[in-house]
């Protein structure tokens, strides 16, 4: 193993993941698969990769951008929920340039809703004309209720906000919503989705130092690799040879198949596949019915393209 210089080397790569919340157990999942080996004290605040240069800061979701765009950190995975109202902030501020988003990843998916109290009567967004609505979402939510020519009043809160309503601060709330067991428990309804989120990585708009480059990219690579596994499947199968075509179009998401002779059988080949999505039980059902015999599917568990 390659020995790395002290963790607290400014050469290091540092990258801010969610402390704890909904993102924490995927984002460190991912760095895992990446290949980072580090070992995580209770209630550390950053801990060491210990095969990478690489540390990890853990840290809450809402300071993920303002490290990043402040160089603290030179990578963050947070919620395009948290991006989106950092960046509509920096803006109104006139900071640049500001952080970059480097890559979506397929985890942390949730809304930014607006949610009105059981018997609001909600119809659309004119519903919402004088209202005062609770949110820790102020620009996204302005920005909502600009583009549709509301005037609401905004009441900036930083959390607890779905019990704004019954505390009489707010007539109704734009939170985010993963499972819908919050407002389902304080007695309110989604009423109207303001974002689509899911979680993305986010890069420094500062110049990475030339000895930190190359293992930036590296992990790039690696996470992007990670991504584009996630749901793969690798399939191998016999088939007649007559049936190829009809067997390359139910393989799903596929590029070109590898197709190999089978000694000795003219009439049959193996067709082996990397399925960019997932295989379901129907899909193995129609290759046997269209001649496939030996059907095996297998994860993927590393690509690099
Ligand atoms: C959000 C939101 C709700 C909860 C909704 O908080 O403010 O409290 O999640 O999730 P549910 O629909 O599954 O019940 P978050 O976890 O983002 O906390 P934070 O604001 O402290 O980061
Ligand atoms: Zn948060």
């Amino acid at each position: 193993m390659r020995e790395f210089q002290g963790a607290g080397d400014p050469m290091r790569l540092k990258i801010a993941v969610q402390k704890s919340g909904r993102l924490t157990d995927s984002s460190l999942d991912l760095l895992s698969r990446c290949g980072l080996k580090y070992s995580r004290g209770k209630d550390q605040l950053m801990c060491y990769g210990e095969n990478m240069p690489l540390d990890v800061l853990f840290v809450r979701d809402d300071d993920i951008p303002d490290l990043v765009q402040e160089d603290v950190c030179d990578l963050g995975l947070v919620g395009l929920n948290v991006i989106e109202e950092k960046r509509l902030a920096f803006q109104a501020r006139d900071v640049g340039p500001l952080f970059e988003t480097v890559q979506l990843l397929d985890f942390g998916r949730c809304r930014l809703c607006i949610a009105v109290p059981d018997g609001f009567a909600y119809e659309d967004a004119r519903s919402l004309q004088g209202r005062r609505i609770a949110t820790t979402y102020p620009n996204v939510l302005s920005r909502f209720l600009e583009e549709n020519g509301i005037a609401a009043e905004v009441v900036v809160l930083s959390g607890s906000v779905e019990i704004a309503p019954r505390l009489g601060r707010a007539d109704l709330i734009c939170d985010l919503v993963s499972t819908g067991s919050t407002l389902a428990a304080n007695h309110l309804r989604h009423a109207h989705t303001v974002l689509e989120s899911q979680a993305a990585l986010i890069r420094t708009p500062m110049p990475i130092p030339l000895q930190k480059q190359e293992w930036t990219r590296r992990l790039l690579m690696r996470i992007d690799g990670v991504e584009q596994v996630k749901g793969s499947k690798y399939i191998m199968l016999h088939a007649p040879r007559s049936a190829l075509a009809a067997i390359a179009k139910l393989l799903p998401g596929s590029e070109a198949p590898t197709v190999i002779p089978l000694e000795g059988r003219g009439d049959r080949v193996a067709v082996h596949a990397v399925c960019r999505e997932n295989v379901f039980w129907e899909t193995l059902e129609d290759l046997k019915g269209a001649g496939a015999t030996s059907v095996l599917v297998l994860p993927v568990e590393k690509m690099l393209a």
